[in-house]
């Protein structure tokens, strides 16, 4: 059922609009965002859907088609649990420019856990509906802004911008280069398509959850690590070599290790994007992997064994994306070579006994948008 009808079935009357926000695959930068560095996401069609009336209180009402529950109703000031948290945030944070109660009626198509912001869709839909129905003018890097902070105060998630930034300013057939400390940003063309490539994304079916510390763990260490070097923040580290030296922990310099470098491979990514080189993106996003493999630790079994099975099926590059510890891979390859990587890895997941993998191939789509 779509979500226009779902809401009528479920409020008895029509939605005002419906809106939509996509998940994201993260092109390369990670882990950059809350260290004030780079990112190169883009946007793709799966998303959430929120379908939504005004009310006339202050009460948000929030129905979910992925949810067994009958719904959640949400007073100013609740705090409320599961995924009801991030729609209620959004709405707690827009009640200072006026949003009042609404009705949502959420659908989404994206795999929670996978490693393609289902949260930030969630956060993204929401904000947008809510900010229409009530004729708010918020710019989309502060919606952004906004959202992130919904998922850092309301969810209890430290996660960075990236996410909520994907889902809003993407633009169909673009790469969003963003700066996490300025906010500016850059569409940058992403078409793997033309250039005889294909960009696979394998879902490893290992589930991420951001809110078990190790996320947390993370970005502390990155703080610790920018504190000792007397900088605001690791997107500051300019002489790598002297920062390693002069950090005696051997965790703080590889995190650093990473960070450093991630951004400088960023640049160089948008650079060969921007020279219409897709293919030598291919070498960044391997070493990009092995660098949060061996040096942020926060790579799983999957992951490698994905990226080592496409590899040695003669694709040109591949790197886990996302936080971390579950979720996704992303794959270049040649078109031609893509059905054979695709097998190679759904073979030695068999032959692991591990859940098999799904393997799709998005293409990069626009960002949030009103549906009807
Ligand atoms: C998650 C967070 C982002 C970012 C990535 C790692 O997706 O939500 O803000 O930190 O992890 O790059």
């Amino acid at each position: 059922m779509n979500p226009a009808a779902a809401f009528e079935e479920a409020y008895r009357r029509a939605p005002e609009g419906v809106w939509h926000a996509p998940g994201r695959i993260n092109l390369i930068g990670e882990h950059t965002d809350y260290n004030d560095g780079l990112v190169l996401p883009f946007a793709i069609g799966l998303g959430v859907s929120v379908a939504a009336a005004r009310r006339d209180d202050d009460v948000l009402h929030v129905r979910s088609l992925q949810a067994a529950d009958e719904g959640v109703e949400v007073r100013p000031g609740d705090r409320v649990p599961g995924w009801a948290a991030y729609p209620a945030g959004v709405a707690a944070l827009l009640r200072e420019h006026g949003v009042r109660g609404a009705s949502l009626l959420i659908d989404s198509d994206l795999p929670a856990g996978a490693g393609l912001s289902s949260s930030a869709a969630l956060e993204c839909a929401t904000a947008l509906a809510l900010c229409e129905l009530y004729g708010v003018e918020i710019g989309r890097r502060e919606l952004a802004a906004l959202a992130q902070r919904a998922e850092n105060d309301y969810v209890g998630v430290p996660c960075g911008i990236m996410d909520q930034s994907a889902s809003l300013l993407c633009e169909d057939g673009h790469a969003l280069l963003l700066d996490c400390r300025s906010g500016l940003s850059g569409q940058v063309p992403f078409a793997p398509g033309a250039a005889g490539l294909t960009l696979l994304v394998v879902d490893t079916r290992a589930e991420h959850a951001l809110g078990d510390g190790e996320y947390a763990r993370r970005r502390a260490e990155c703080e610790e690590a920018a504190r000792l070097l007397g900088v605001p923040a690791l997107r500051d580290v300019k002489d790598l070599a002297a920062a390693l030296g002069s950090l005696a922990d051997p965790v703080l310099r590889r995190r650093v290790q990473h960070v450093v470098t991630e951004n400088h491979r960023v640049e160089a990514a948008a650079g060969l994007l921007r020279a219409g080189a897709v293919a030598e993106l291919g070498s960044m996003l391997t070493a990009s992997h092995l660098s949060l493999r061996d040096q942020y630790e926060v790579s799983w079994p999957e992951a490698d064994v994905a990226v080592e099975e496409a590899l040695r099926t003669g694709a040109r590059g591949g790197r886990m994306i996302g936080g971390g510890f579950g979720g996704s891979v992303i794959v270049l390859v040649a078109a031609d070579r893509a059905a054979a990587v695709r097998d190679a890895i759904t073979g030695a997941y068999a032959a692991r006994g591990w859940t098999a993998p799904v393997i799709s191939a998005p293409a990069p789509a626009r960002g949030a948008h009103r549906v009807s």
